[in-house]
C-alpha cells in the first residue's frame, strides 16, 4: 500500500514538475515562436488594412473626380504602383492576388492557390475565412481574405451592374479579365504579404 502511494506521489511530482517549469528550454522556445508568430500576424493585418484603406481612398476620389470610368483608368495605371510603393516603404512585398483576376500579374502561385481553396471551402461551409501565415525555411507569407462588397459591383459585378460602356473600357485594358460576375460576400481575392 505504502509503495503504491509513494509511486503515486512520485508520478504527481514529476508531472507537476514538468508543468510548473516555465523556464525550461523547450517551453521558452515555444513561447518565443508563439510571440513572434503573433507579432507577424498583427503586423501583417495592419499592413493589409493600411494598403486597403489607401486603395479605397484613391478609388473613391477617382470616382468623385470622373465617375467609374475615371476610376477604372486610375486603377489600371496606379493600383500596382501603389501597393509596390507601400511595399518598398515598409520593406515587405504586399500584393492582392486572385483566382479570377483582372490583372494577370495578380494570379495565384501554388501556395496561394492552396490557401485560396481552403478559404473558399470555409465560406462554402458557412464559416469565416481567417488570415493565415505560411512559414517556410526562409520566409513567412501572410494571407487574408478579400471579400466582395456592394461598392465593388460597379466594376466586378454582372454585365448589367457594370454597364456596357464601362465593361468595354475594362476589356480594353484587360483583354483576359476574369474578375466579373461576383456577388457580395464572395471571395474576391486575398492579401498576400511576404515578410
Ligand atoms: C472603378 C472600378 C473598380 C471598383 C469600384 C473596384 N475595383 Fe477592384 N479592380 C479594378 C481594376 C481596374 C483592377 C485591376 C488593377 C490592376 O491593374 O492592378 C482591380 C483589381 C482588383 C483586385 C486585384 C486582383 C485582380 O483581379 O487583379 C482585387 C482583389 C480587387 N480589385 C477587389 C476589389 C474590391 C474588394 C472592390 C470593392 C471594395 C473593388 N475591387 C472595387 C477596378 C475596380
Amino acid at each position: 500500500m505504502s509503495r503504491i502511494s509513494s509511486i503515486f506521489s512520485l508520478v504527481v511530482l514529476v508531472v507537476a514538475g514538468c508543468q510548473s517549469n516555465p523556464n525550461s528550454e523547450a517551453s521558452k522556445l515555444n513561447t518565443d515562436i508563439q510571440e513572434s508568430t503573433d507579432s507577424l500576424m498583427n503586423r501583417s493585418k495592419e499592413l493589409a488594412l493600411l494598403t486597403g484603406k489607401t486603395l479605397k481612398g484613391e478609388l473613391m476620389s477617382a470616382i468623385q473626380r470622373g465617375g467609374v470610368q475615371e476610376a477604372i483608368n486610375y486603377c489600371n495605371v496606379n493600383a500596382l504602383a501603389l501597393t509596390d510603393s507601400i511595399s518598398k516603404n515598409k520593406q515587405v512585398t504586399i500584393q492582392r492576388v486572385a483566382e479570377r483576376n483582372r490583372n494577370p500579374e495578380n494570379k495565384l502561385d501554388d501556395t496561394s492557390q492552396e490557401v485560396f481553396d481552403s478559404m473558399k471551402q470555409a465560406i462554402q461551409a458557412g464559416k469565416k475565412p481567417e488570415p493565415i501565415i505560411v512559414s517556410s525555411a526562409n520566409k513567412h507569407v501572410f494571407f487574408a481574405p478579400i471579400r466582395l462588397e456592394g461598392a465593388c459591383l460597379s466594376c466586378h459585378g454582372t454585365e448589367d451592374q457594370i454597364g456596357k460602356e464601362n465593361l468595354a473600357i475594362i476589356q480594353s485594358h484587360y483583354p483576359n479579365d476574369k474578375a466579373v460576375g461576383f456577388q457580395p460576400g464572395d471571395l474576391r481575392g486575398m492579401w498576400r504579404i511576404e515578410l
